[in-house]
């Protein structure tokens, strides 16, 4: 049952008379803690229908308890990261003003492991909205490694609670991507107060349609394709443009499709290196003398794909192409085909440098609507965005699965009735 809607039903016909401090707290505390719970996902309501207003939040004196709110960053990087952090801080600060006390945790739940934290104050949040990076640091903390004691004998999760018992916090904001999320949920199971962001460039978490960091990745990978088209067309020659993406090929085809890529082979998506060559041999025919094949970094072939992860990266070891596909396809056109080719790789520079306008705007979306989950204490939740409105999906919910391009995807479509191969 969507107890949210019993609760919205209920306000909408007693619309002042239902946040009146004379009604119980715990009747109000039980569906509070059911608010913008989405069944399953975007179906959810907008905060101001069910909270109360900020007249009558202000009469309650909720704006006059303290708050330590406890941010991080963990897992790769992507531009915006520092654009939703000032999104999260502005907002409590605007909300909440000296009330508010904002704990930076330092390189992820690595520092909530080790116990690295800073008390940040409002100049901290000045002038970031453009930065590229963190300015809290990141790093990978696999979520696989999280309940295991290692040499170090740390009991991480143990670790993780007692700083956040130390630091006096009320909620951690933990911004990230897949694995951040798993934590995320774990730490919100042992009790804590959790509330996620979505970061990443690949955009594959699963309950939102969109990421941040996404967008910019898109616009520098479609800028290296389009780079790429003139050295190729002086050149006659074939070029595989890898871009990132390991299990998710979002990056590869939108920048593919943006770029006008000839060829473009995802993770989703195995690949057969005959049909990549005879792509390329007909436009050759057509009077093309180049060719762009845009390779996501986890691409596979259709053998791979009958295989364990485990035995098709041995076989590559083996073969001695290296760990993605892009060097062995390139090798096997050139060799099929006769046309010189060569083979980009843009790498990290896809998660480098200042967010785009589209990323500052999500960012910014995101960070308040994340300072309003900490004001009505709405935890356990990561922020999402489903058919263009910001909502809180559960974390339960979310955690352990991924969002991949599905076969029906409208893009994959738009792209073959382009004549683009998909190899
Ligand atoms: O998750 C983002 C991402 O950039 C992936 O696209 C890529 O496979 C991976 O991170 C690279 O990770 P690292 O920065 O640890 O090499």
């Amino acid at each position: 049952m969507d107890f949210s809607c019993v609760y919205f039903t209920i306000s909408a016909i007693f619309p002042s008379m239902f946040f009146l401090s004379s009604l119980p707290l715990r009747f109000h505390a039980f569906f509070r803690s059911r608010l913008l719970t989405p069944a399953p996902f975007g179906n959810t309501l907008i905060v101001s229908f069910t909270c109360p207003s900020e007249g009558e939040r202000k009469k309650r004196g909720l704006f006059d308890m303290k708050k330590r709110v406890g941010i991080l960053t963990s897992g790769g990087d992507c531009p915006g990261l520092n654009a939703t952090i000032r999104g999260v801080a502005k907002a409590l600060y605007a909300r909440f003003g000296e009330n508010v006390e904002i704990v930076g945790i330092l390189n992820g739940y690595h520092g909530l492991i080790t116990g690295e934290y800073k008390e940040m104050c409002e100049d901290d949040f000045r002038g970031i909205l453009t930065l590229g990076g963190t300015i809290l640091g990141t790093k990978r903390t696999p979520f696989k490694l999280m309940r295991v004691v290692e040499e170090d004998k740390i009991d991480k999760v143990a670790a993780m609670k007692k700083t956040y018992k130390d630091a006096k916090l009320d909620c951690l904001l933990c911004l990230g991507g897949n694995g951040t999320h798993k934590t995320a949920n774990l730490l919100s199971q042992e009790g804590l107060n959790i509330i996620g962001l979505p970061k990443t460039i690949d955009n594959d978490i699963y309950g939102t349609d969109v990421t941040f960091g996404f967008h910019t990745a898109v616009d520098i990978a479609t800028e290296v394709i389009d780079r790429i088209h003139t050295t190729a067309g002086s050149h006659s020659r074939v070029m595989c443009i890898e871009i990132m993406g390991n299990k998710a090929g979002w990056l590869t085809l939108y920048s593919g499709i943006a770029g006008g890529a000839d060829i473009i082979l995802l993770p989703e998506q195995p690949y057969d290196i005959d049909r990549v060559c005879d792509a390329v041999e007909r436009r050759a025919r057509k009077g093309s003398n180049f060719s762009i094949i845009a390779v996501a970094e986890g691409a596979i072939n259709t053998e791979e794909a009958k295989m364990k992860r485990k035995e098709w990266m041995a076989k590559r070891a083996e073969a001695g192409y290296g760990v993605t596909a892009t060097n062995r396809i390139a090798a096997a056109v050139q060799k099929k085909t006769g046309m010189e080719t060569r083979v980009c790789i843009p790498g990290h520079m896809q998660r480098g440098g200042s967010p785009s306008a589209y990323d500052r705007v999500l960012a910014t979306e995101f960070g308040s609507y994340a300072a309003k989950l900490v004001e009505v204490e709405r935890y356990g939740v990561t922020v999402a965005m489903v058919n263009n409105r910001v909502v809180a999906n559960r974390l339960e919910d979310i955690a352990g699965k991924a969002r991949n391009i599905p076969e029906g995807c409208e893009l994959l479509t738009v792209a073959r009735r382009m004549g683009v191969s998909l190899g």
